[in-house]
């Protein structure tokens, strides 16, 4: 798929992937069509990945394109539908899809069910006044509100920067364990959050 090239050019997987804990129950929310809970799956057996997503499509796509593996489920979910407990929660560009009381209402989803200590893994574009941060919005517009593509609860994009994920994961009570900008061959504005529950 032309898509997943693209992503993968866009989004460096691999770095993200090497904060995952090699074995244990990993919830990937928003998951598109399950790119990057495919390769987690495939990178470790004992990994056990669902990935859920809102867009029946996009579902439909991952269940169809990335059966076979074992250790390795979609389903068409919001993250309250979710109640099992996970050693690692992944949130990869989904924030920015999302108002700020939307925001704050699934990062608390996401403490409630990681296990005492898990993982959990956000990823989203940073906001600044860079040239590559205009860019990337312009392309959400085109994504989310031109073509509908991406799809989007209330059609709208809520960008916010790093300083105001780092004070809300941490009024959440979550512990930091690192945030770092992180690069791909596309050189997006790409902010990487890991802490703990
Ligand atoms: C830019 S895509 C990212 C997909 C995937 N995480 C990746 O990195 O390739 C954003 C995804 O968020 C999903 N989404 C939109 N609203 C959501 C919500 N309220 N909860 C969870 N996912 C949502 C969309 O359906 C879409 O698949």
């Amino acid at each position: 798929m032309i898509f997943e090239a693209v992503r993968k050019l866009a989004l460096p997987f691999a770095e993200i992937e090497k904060y995952v804990p090699q074995r244990g129950k990993i919830l990937d929310v928003g998951c598109g069509h399950g790119i990057f809970s495919e390769m987690l799956a495939q990178k470790s057996p004992t990994r056990e990945v669902l990935g859920i997503d809102p867009a029946i499509n996009k579902i439909r796509l991952a269940q169809a394109h990335r059966a076979g593996l074992p250790n390795l489920k979609f389903k068409h979910a919001y993250l309250p539908e979710i109640n099992s407990k996970f050693d690692c929660i992944i949130i990869i560009d989904v924030l920015y899809l999302l108002p700020i009381k939307k925001k704050v209402e699934i990062l608390t989803n996401c403490k409630k069910l990681l296990k005492k200590n898990g993982i959990l893994i956000l990823k989203e574009v940073e906001k600044t006044g860079s040239l590559m941060f205009f860019i990337t919005k312009l392309e959400e517009i085109i994504m989310v509100q031109l073509l509908k593509y991406t799809y989007s609860d209330k059609g709208n994009l809520y960008f916010v920067n790093t300083a105001y994920y780092l004070k809300l994961l941490r009024k959440l009570g979550f512990k930091k364990v690192k945030s770092r900008q992180i690069r791909a061959i596309i050189p997006y504005p790409h902010m990487l959050f890991v802490f703990r529950a």
